[in-house]
């Protein structure tokens, strides 16, 4: 690319094969099966489904109550525009199921969209990719298939996993059977799942460069040709593609984890976080996503394929490059710890027997998908430091909360929690009687405008302090409330000193 204009340069279009150099002999998708039903499952191929009303796509997960779900009135998950697209095409060319079986005799195409955790026991236990789900799904394609099959990686896997999927299916399956694998990696992002699918940035697939290969990518484009314009399909080689995906994941982490960093210079030395970032987003070659500070990334991925990619690395030999990923997920960390460390100075360095009212759980708005939301890493930490907290969000399920906070290694013990966490039905009953309020997750009807502030502030103790921890507050308005308000990016208000200590 040149990279001011933007131009495609004869390098860019030698590295990814456009469209035509695959448009080969191919077999046209009739039948579709994804395994796995989970937050990329579930969405991505509701979304082929309505596209393509002529493709019958059969979506089946282990998780029974899961697959009762998505056959409900209540989704599973809640994403933006979802539920029109399930009831717009659910029970005509698409079904929810648990007969995997059935599901793989049927399809000549397969997504294998399971989870790939990050390992918590043995060889690069908190590091490396558990890829157990990944070859039992592969296993059951193997067992159960009577005829060819695409088997596309949908989930995010290291690279080279292509080639022991191979392995494990041409060892187990019966003779004859064909096994094309594709990497078809997903770039949805939770909360905007449904407008991402509709209008991806690109589709990517990797193949393997022999004709057989170039076939089965040419079938998966079909099938995303029924909505993406052909010039945003991309394919290349099986192992470009899976790394791509991880690479992508880093580097969107990264620009955080960077604007985080510099969120720590601006407090300490006057500047504005926001303008900061506004400054450096306008250079086309910067770009303005992603350079929004918050109390730290969360989700299911970031940190996960992070740690991948610093196991990789280490396991080439690459110790400074690992080095330098692994930095990402720290300064992550500390994103996170300095900002309780904010809340403890400014409460009078004790939070013993205070409420703090935690407004927001999922780790970003409009999901409720706590995975490795930094609310509870939060509440972990002002619950060490024996403050009463009480929390709300508008999407998480109750039970997820005490679930989140019960995971081994925050607390077993849910009697004992609950004497120092409650769940609140709105905000405002979160924060009555409140010393402190904490925005963790970037709600709207957190934002000034439409929120009732002033009634929060009367119910509050005093002084009332807020802490913004996703800058989507007004401060000077709540300043004029009466608030003493703290956010990240922003240097520290010197509300303890009187006028004439000065
Ligand atoms: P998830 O946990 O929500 O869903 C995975 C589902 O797979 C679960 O419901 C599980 O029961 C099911 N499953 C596991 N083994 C199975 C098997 N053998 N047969 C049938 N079903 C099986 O996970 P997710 O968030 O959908 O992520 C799936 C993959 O996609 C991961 O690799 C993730 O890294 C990647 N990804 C996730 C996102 C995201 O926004 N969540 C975005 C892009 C990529
Ligand atoms: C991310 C990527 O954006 C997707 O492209 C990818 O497919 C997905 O991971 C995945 O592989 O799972 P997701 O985690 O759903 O998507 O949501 P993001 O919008 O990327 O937000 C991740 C976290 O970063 C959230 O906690 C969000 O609040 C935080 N964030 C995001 C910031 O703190 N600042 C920003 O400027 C942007």
């Amino acid at each position: 690319m040149d990279h001011r204009s933007g131009a495609v340069t004869p390098a860019a279009q030698r590295l990814s094969r456009p469209l035509d150099a695959i448009d080969v002999p191919h077999k046209k998708v009739e039948k579709i099966c994804c395994l796995g039903a989970g937050y990329v499952g579930g969405p991505t191929c509701a979304v082929i489904a309505f596209k393509n009303p002529h493709i019958q796509v059969t979506i089946v997960d282990l998780n029974a109550a899961r697959i009762a779900a998505w056959n409900s009135d209540v989704l599973p998950i809640y994403e933006p525009g979802l539920e029109d697209v399930v009831k717009a095409c659910r029970g005509k060319n698409l079904f929810f199921s648990t007969d995997v079986d059935q599901g793989i005799i049927d399809a000549d195409l397969i997504f294998v969209s399971v989870n790939t955790p990050t390992k918590t026991k043995g060889m690069g236990a908190g590091y490396a990719a558990d890829l157990g789900y990944v070859e039992s799904a592969t296993r059951h394609i193997a067992r159960v298939a009577q005829g060819d099959k695409i088997v596309v990686e949908k989930s995010t896997v290291p690279c080279r996993t292509a080639q022991s999927m191979r392995f494990i299916l041409e060892a187990n399956s019966r003779p004859g059977i064909r096994f094309d694998i594709l990497s078809n990696p997903e770039f949805l992002a939770e909360g905007t799942a449904i407008a991402d699918l509709m209008n991806p940035d690109r589709v990517l697939i990797g193949s393997l460069n022999t004709d057989a290969g170039r076939s089965a990518a040419a079938s998966l484009a079909d099938v995303y040709a029924g909505w993406v314009r052909r010039e945003q399909i991309i394919t290349m080689n099986l192992w470009s593609s899976e790394l791509s995906k991880l690479a992508a994941n880093a580097m969107l982490a990264q620009r955080i984890s960077s604007i985080n960093a510099l969120s720590a210079i601006c407090e300490a030395t006057g500047a504005d976080v926001d303008e900061v970032g506004y400054a450096c987003g306008l250079d086309s070659r910067i770009g303005p996503k992603f350079l929004k500070a918050s109390v730290g990334f969360g989700g299911s991925c970031f940190q996960k394929d992070i740690l991948n990619l610093v196991y990789l690395s280490e396991s080439l030999h690459l110790p400074e490059v690992a080095a330098y990923w692994r930095q990402v997920v720290e300064m992550n960390e500390y994103q996170k710890k300095r900002f309780l460390n904010r809340i403890i100075s400014c409460l009078f360095n004790t939070l013993t027997g205070k409420k703090v009212a935690i407004l927001g759980f999922a780790f970003k708005k409009d999901t409720g998908d706590t995975r490795e939301s930094p609310a509870i890493t939060l509440c972990k930490y002002l619950r060490a430091e024996r403050a009463n907290v009480a929390i709300y969000d508008p999407k998480v399920a109750e039970s997820q909360i005490w679930l989140d906070l019960t995971e081994p290694g925050v607390t077993d013990d849910l009697a004992d929690l609950q004497k120092q966490v409650s769940i609140a039905e709105d905000a405002y009953s979160a924060c009555a009687g409140a010393d402190a309020v904490v925005v963790c997750t970037e709600w709207d009807e957190f934002k000034c405008a439409n929120l009732d502030y002033k009634r929060v502030y009367e119910s509050m103790n005093k002084p009332a302090f807020i802490f913004d921890g996703r800058l989507i507050l007004d401060q000077k308005q709540l300043e004029q409330i009466g608030f003493h308000v703290e956010t990240i990016g922003r240097p520290r208000s010197n509300f303890t000193t009187p006028k004439d200590w000065e």
